[in-house]
């Protein structure tokens, strides 16, 4: 069984600290659901309040519908994945996997059964014999990953559960989970501050700074369309300019900014919208960035490069703007002819005004 979770108006509060504020979001079931946000913004509290360890000070968490009020973590139709998963090394893999239904009272041929079923869906056939500590980190993380899985929850929480490993097996282990939830096809929860880990993984992420919920969506949404400042500046990486509204409409804005008038998309977000004079951002992805040869572009800046790194793929190449507060930051893929500029070469740099976002000014990412 699946169940979709549902928090309603949710705040938690620890004496005058705020680590919630007011979030409000529905959970589909059957899907893989991330939290994504700096260390310290939230993230393990709101997980807590979903599992029952804590009670929300104000607001109501639904699983599959249900009010969860007073209702126990072990009385939850959830279980939780930590980052420190503790196996118990005494037990071989099948028992550790099968721990929580011999507390239940289920006999042996069963559990066994149902252990060999859970190791096929992890992908370690015929592992249950060995003992923990013959797996790997990934091994193991998937066999914590099928313990928690015995007891049937309709939802998995999963809190940070691959920080602990190495970046490659990390990255494995983002196509294992998401495989994995595919074929159980429960709502998975994730919390990460790793953004590659969220998007890469989920149907939908929920990017947090301190307590609140700044926007929903599926990870292209969230990256091509960025609905604040915190998110812009957050999930990958982007080119900042500021500056002062000229000019507003339906889908675009004109912004006096520190290098030069700016033609920018803007977000069709919460009301927000940009009115004449106000304070704003303009964001421009390194990717969105091209040399301006003759062809036209919503927008030309003059710039001088200052240094290209060859990365095989891509060259990242580093410019300064006459009159820019930040040295900004251009990728271009790596098509066989050579970069051709050296440092101190003058440019022109063009972009399309779809491809950049005026946002109102507002709290950054801090890099
Ligand atoms: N029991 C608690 N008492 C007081 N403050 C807490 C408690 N639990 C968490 N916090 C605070 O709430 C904030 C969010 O913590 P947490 O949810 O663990 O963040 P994250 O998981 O996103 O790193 C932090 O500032 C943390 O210090
Ligand atoms: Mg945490």
């Amino acid at each position: 069984m699946s169940a979709d979770v549902e928090l309603d108006g949710v705040w938690i509060k620890f004496g005058d600290f705020v680590a919630a504020r007011d979030v409000n979001i529905d959970i589909p079931e059957g899907g893989f659901f991330s939290f994504l946000g700096p260390s310290g913004c939230g993230k393990t509290t709101i997980l807590r309040a979903v599992s029952g360890f804590l009670e929300p000070s104000e607001g109501v968490v639904r699983i599959g519908g249900r009010d969860m009020a007073g209702i126990g973590p072990n009385k939850r139709p959830t279980a939780l994945i930590f980052q420190n998963l503790a196996l118990f090394p005494l037990m071989t893999v099948w028992e550790n996997i099968a721990f929580s239904l011999e507390v239940r009272g289920v006999g042996r041929a069963d559990r066994r059964r149902r252990a060999d079923e859970l190791l096929d869906l992890i992908a370690l056939p015929g592992q249950g014999e060995k003992m923990c500590h013959e797996l790997s980190g990934g091994q193991r993380q998937r066999v914590a990953i099928a313990r928690a899985l015995a007891a049937e929850p309709d939802v998995l929480l999963l809190d940070e559960p691959l920080s602990a490993l190495d970046l490659k097996l990390r990255q494995h282990m983002r196509t294992e989970l998401r495989a994995i939830q595919q074929r159980v096809g429960i709502t998975f929860i994730y919390i990460t501050h790793d953004q590659g880990e969220a998007l890469t993984m989920s149907d939908n992420v929920a990017v947090m700074r301190e307590g609140i919920i700044d926007q929903v969506g599926d990870g292209n949404t969230i990256y091509d369309h960025p609905e604040s400042a915190f998110v812009a500046s957050f999930v990958g990486e982007n080119n900042l300019f500021r500056g002062k509204v000229t000019e507003t409409g339906p889908a675009y804005a004109m912004v006096d900014t520190n290098v030069g008038p700016m033609r920018a998309r803007v977000a069709a977000s919460r009301g927000e919208r940009l009115a004449k004079g106000d304070s704003a951002f303009v964001f421009v992805r390194p990717e969105s960035l091209k040399f301006a040869n003759g062809d036209s572009f919503d927008n030309v800046i003059d710039a001088t490069v200052h240094t290209g790194e060859f990365e095989g793929h891509f060259w990242q190449v580093f410019l300064d703007i006459a009159g820019g507060d930040k040295r900004i930051k251009m990728s271009l893929v790596n098509d066989g002819s050579s970069l051709g500029h050296e440092p101190g070469a003058s440019v022109k740099l063009g972009f399309s005004a779809d491809l950049a976002v005026a946002l109102p000014e507002g709290p950054l990412a801090a890099e």
